[in-house]
This record gives C-alpha cells, sequence and structure tokens, in this order.
C-alpha cells in the first residue's frame, strides 16, 4: 500500500480523506509522522497555501505528501471569507468566533449561495501536481448540527435541507468539495501506478 504523508494537523480533513480512500492508500498525519509543526497560510490564494504546507513538509522529510487548503466562498460576500476562512474573525479566532460573524454578516441577506472550494497541492517524486473541489450550496440562517467541522452547521449542500453538520459524515464523504479533490487525485495516482 502506497503511504503518503498527509501535510496537516486537522484529524476532521484526515477522517473525511480516509472515508474517500478506503484501502487503497495508507495516509499519514504529521502527528503520526511524528512532526511537529505549524505551517503558515501566508497567500493570498489556496494553491499557493496548499503548496507552501506541501513543499515544507516535502523538504522535512523527502517524502510524497500532500496538502490540501479549503476556504468558502460566499457570492453575497464577493467570495469572503474564502482564502481568510480560518482567520475571519481575526488571527486567533476559534471555528465557533468564524461561524458567528459570518451569520451576523448574512443575517437579512436574501442570496445565501456559496460554495466550499478545496486545492490538493500533490507532491510526487518530487514533482507538484494540484486538484481542485468544489461543493455548492447555501448559508443557513442560524447554526445546526453536532458532526463535522468548522462551517459545516451553517452550510447546507445543494439537493439536501440540512447542513453538513447534520447529514453527518457519510453524506459529507459522498458530496463534499474534498471527496472530489481526493478523487481526482486518487484517479491520477492510481492511474500512474498502472502504468
Ligand atoms: P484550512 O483549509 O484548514 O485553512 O481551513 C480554512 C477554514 O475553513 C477553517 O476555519 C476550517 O475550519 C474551515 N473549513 C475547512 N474545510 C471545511 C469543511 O469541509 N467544512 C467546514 N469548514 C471547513
Amino acid at each position: 500500500m502506497r503511504k503518503i504523508i498527509f501535510a496537516s494537523n486537522n484529524k476532521h480533513k484526515a477522517e473525511e480523506i480516509r472515508a474517500v480512500l478506503g484501502a487503497q492508500f495508507d495516509i499519514i498525519t504529521l502527528k503520526e509522522a511524528g512532526i511537529e509543526i505549524d505551517i503558515p497560510e501566508p497567500h493570498e490564494t489556496l494553491a499557493e497555501n496548499a503548496r507552501e504546507k506541501s513543499m515544507v513538509i516535502h523538504r522535512l522529510t523527502g517524502m510524497d505528501c500532500f496538502s490540501e487548503d479549503t476556504g468558502l466562498e460566499v457570492d453575497a460576500l464577493n467570495g469572503a471569507p474564502g482564502v481568510r476562512s480560518a482567520r475571519y474573525a481575526g488571527e486567533q479566532a476559534t471555528a465557533d468566533d468564524n461561524l458567528k460573524k459570518l451569520l451576523v454578516e448574512m443575517k437579512g441577506i436574501e442570496k445565501r449561495s456559496a460554495r466550499f472550494r478545496t486545492v490538493i497541492s500533490l507532491i510526487l517524486n518530487g514533482q507538484e501536481h494540484m486538484f481542485e473541489g468544489d461543493c455548492e450550496g447555501n448559508i443557513t440562517d442560524n447554526a445546526s448540527g453536532t458532526a463535522g467541522f468548522g462551517y459545516d452547521p451553517v452550510f447546507m449542500p445543494e439537493q439536501y435541507d440540512k447542513t453538513f453538520a447534520e447529514l453527518g459524515i457519510e453524506v459529507k464523504s459522498a458530496v463534499s468539495h474534498r471527496k472530489k479533490a481526493i478523487e481526482k487525485m486518487t484517479a491520477f495516482l492510481g492511474a500512474r501506478e498502472n502504468k
């Protein structure tokens, strides 16, 4: 089984990625690889932030690795919080702070369309490959549900009338931005292995 380091400390993301990948690949988080590092996300695009994380870990370990950066783009807010999703309510903001700020900004706004966008940077044999996935939906008026993380309690994916946090990991793993990006990466890796 191919071992790949996932350049992240986010256990929710790792859980979602494993749910999509099944037994095909052995994903090792930074913690599991014994690497303690907090990699900054200083750039203006998801792609640059994802690249920063994968390059840092590749330089450190010399191993194949991938990272991802995700943002929530709300149309009525001109794409905000976007690449600043983790720091929307301030540099030290918690997920709860960010979500509350979003609900305040969206109060009284009728147009609630939004999407999550994930960009993956994979470093394979020293070369970078990028994959992207998105998931369209709407921002709810109030937070509901306890599954998932981040903005999941206020994001209702298209074709559902519940939030990701109410729908749970099974549905999220079937329709999410992350799932779509991961599937593109695994198709690419599978094609390389069958050559
Ligand atoms: P990052 O990709 O770890 O930088 O995440 C950016 C921000 O978006 C953080 O506040 C995360 O909690 C949030 N976020 C990332 N992915 C998801 C998701 O799948 N659902 C809900 N929130 C997310």
